[in-house]
């Protein structure tokens, strides 16, 4: 690729740019990033690349999940154990029903820079410039925090690299050790509605082990028992910091994005002949593409041809996001322009993003409607042969009240007691693992697995 290089982007017409009012210290910033080491290595890229190449063809689902944004406020190992536990305990719960690989990655470790619908905010006759993620200016509602700070560049990258040493500790230093699924519960709110259910799923799991262990297989003598491979994901938008950590792999030759394993594209910069596609087709990383109501089938077919023109299976997955009430309309069209022209690619599906409202002054998402854009997503696939190849939420570890309804059914004026998301409303620990039954429901009645296991009701 000659006309490629980590730079490139540059010359290119660009979106939701900051404005950084001294571009000196910025590159100075940029300069120190680039001389720091990388965050992931490309051999685990690669695996999960290769990962997800499995969910392409058919075998496998991935999960995606975590906070809309990481807060430097909210940096502490309870906030990353909590989630870490949620999320495998819905990882057990998909991979039990679907009796498939879960292909496990978060929204963690590098998601600190957000896209804004408008350039300001306005509170009480005061406007200020919009709050873009801690990466770049403070959440705070006073003009100095608001001001774009490349310092916090170096904070979120030292604040990605902690979050990642304590993911790797747990993920692969025994605690997601199949053998502790019991232990995943404790300290999980024990009146939650989803322990028994878990519990249950739980105990059959273990008789499994029993069984396994009986027969000579056990975690100390198999990896796979006793470990997980966890991958970390964002939406590479700030591409000055994505530039910094590009480097080249010496085994391959290859360029990697280095500050996460996957990263994506989101709705509003996803221009073919701008800045955000132009950086992300040339990293070998695998990729994300966010896919909302205004991307036409012809629109994604070039943007494919940009981001995968080789057609290789796992580089690219088309996450779904376009609400409850449009998914229907425009999901088939796509799946069918895709499927047509061959091009192999995951599906995942965002019920999130699509499904904002607003209620009690709060930005919340009611589970129902989140629900529902899951279901329409499995019965698009389901009725057009496709594979229904993976879910991204945004969720938490902690009991937050962001999210109206679930089996605790959250009430528009109960927002106000724990509403603690620096940007977009999330699943909470008891609606998040709710919700990976529900999927889970869907996964076994997917035509790709015909003979299920039935999970526990
Ligand atoms: C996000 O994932 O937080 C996001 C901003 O999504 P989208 O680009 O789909 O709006
Ligand atoms: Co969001």
């Amino acid at each position: 690729m000659s006309d490629w290089s980590p730079k490139s982007w540059r010359a290119l017409p660009i979106k939701q740019v900051p404005a950084y009012p001294d571009m000196s210290a910025l590159a100075e910033t940029e300069a120190r990033l680039a001389s720091y080491p990388p965050l992931v290595s490309a051999e685990e890229t690669l695996r999960l690349k290769a990962a997800l190449a499995e969910v392409a063809q058919g075998k496998g689902f991935l999960m995606q999940g975590g906070d809309c944004a990481e807060a430097f406020a909210e940096h502490e190992a309870g906030t990353i154990r909590d989630f870490f536990r949620v999320f495998l305990q819905m990882a057990v719960v998909l991979t039990f029903a679907g009796a498939q690989p879960v292909v496990k990655v978060g929204r963690i470790a590098g998601q600190f820079a957000k896209p804004r619908s408008s350039d300001t905010e306005t509170k009480d006759d005061v406007t200020l410039p919009s709050y873009r993620g801690d990466i770049i200016n403070g959440i705070e509602f006073d003009e100095a925090s608001r001001i774009p700070d490349p310092k916090r560049q170096e904070q979120a990258y030292r604040q990605s690299a902690a979050t990642l040493n304590l993911l790797r500790a747990f993920s692969q230093g025994g605690y997601a050790n199949l053998e502790n699924i019991h232990k995943w519960m404790l300290g999980f709110v024990s009146d939650s509605p989803q322990a028994h259910r878990y519990e249950t799923l739980a105990a059959r799991i273990s008789e499994t082990m029993d069984f396994m262990r009986a027969v000579g297989i056990t975690a100390d003598t198999h990896q796979v028992l006793r470990e997980t491979n966890f991958y970390t994901s964002h939406e590479a938008l700030l591409l000055g910091y994505e530039e910094a950590l590009t480097r080249r792999d010496r085994r391959t030759g290859q360029w990697f994005a280095t500050s996460g394993n996957m990263i994506w594209i989101g709705d509003r910069t996803r221009q073919p002949d701008h800045a955000h596609v132009e950086y992300c087709r040339g990293i070998a990383n695998p990729l994300g593409l966010k896919c909302g109501p205004s991307l036409t089938p012809d629109g994604l077919l070039e943007l494919i041809d940009r981001l995968n023109p080789e057609n290789e299976p796992g580089r690219l997955t088309l996450i779904a996001r376009f609400g409850a009430e449009k998914v229907g309309e425009h999901l088939p069209k796509l799946v069918r322009a895709v499927a047509k022209e061959g091009r192999k690619v995951v599906w995942s599906c965002d019920p999130m993003h699509g499904n904002t409202i607003t209620a009690a002054g709060y930005k919340t998402r009611p589970f129902d409607r989140i629900l529902r854009e899951v279901k329409a997503f499995f019965d698009v696939h389901r009725a057009e042969g496709t594979h229904p190849g993976g879910i991204h939420f945004e969720m938490t570890g902690k009991n937050v009240t962001e999210c109206t309804g679930g089996a605790r059914a959250i009430r528009d004026e109960d927002l106000q007691d724990r509403y603690h998301t620096h940007c977009d409303p999330r699943l909470n620990a008891d609606q998040a693992l709710e919700m990976a039954f529900l999927v889970a429901d869907f996964l076994r009645k997917d035509v790709h697995a015909p003979d299920r296991i039935a999970v526990p009701a």
